[in-house]
């Protein structure tokens, strides 16, 4: 079985899934490893692992394209979000995901973790706190964006393993 590993990683933490990926499947049968853009041997694989930040509920532009130029491959989708706690707000974000694969693709596998933001989304989140002191919902999100900054973490990493060997 051969495989490749494509993904989209703005700061880094879809990036360190896409390694974990390579690491737990060997760098034997990959053939290709890299950016949407260092990606044109990807679609010969038997199994593509797709990786996405997640940009405003979706998949980034780039990873985007890659995945609508794709036909009749598995395909397993695997991303980071700010956001964590809730599968069903990473289902969310996967079935928007899935909506650029037309329907000769076959995907044979999610998996979605939290992943850290940069300091000036808290400092976002402080101004606003300011602004409307107490408020529940920021400070929420700055709870949040602080449960964020150990993701993706070994449990994470492990988690992604595992959903992976189930798969295959
Ligand atoms: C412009 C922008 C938009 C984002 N939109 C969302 C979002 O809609 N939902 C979410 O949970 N996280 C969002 N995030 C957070 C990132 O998806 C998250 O930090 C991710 O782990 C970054 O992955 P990377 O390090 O591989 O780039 C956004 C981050 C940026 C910079």
């Amino acid at each position: 079985m051969t495989y490749a590993v494509v993904y989209a990683s703005a700061t880094g933490n879809t990036k360190l899934l896409a390694e974990e990926i390579r690491k737990g499947l060997g760098e034997e049968e990959c053939i290709c490893f890299g950016t949407a853009e260092e990606a044109e041997t990807a679609a010969e694989a038997d199994i593509i692992f797709a990786g996405f930040w997640t940009d405003k509920g979706n998949c980034s532009g780039e990873l985007g394209q890659f995945l609508e130029g794709l036909h009749g491959r598995k395909v397993f989708l695997f991303g980071t979000a700010g956001f964590g706690g809730a599968q069903s707000y990473f289902d969310q974000i996967l079935e928007r995901v899935k909506g650029h694969l037309t329907a000769d693709n076959e995907v044979v596998g999610t998996y979605m973790c939290q992943g850290k933001m940069s300091q000036s989304v808290r400092k976002r989140y402080e101004g606003m706190l300011e602004q409307n002191p107490g408020d529940e919902r920021i400070k929420g999100m700055i709870e949040n964006f602080d449960r964020a900054l150990q993701h993706p973490d070994e449990a994470d990493l492990k988690a992604l393993r595992e959903t992976v060997s189930r798969v295959l």
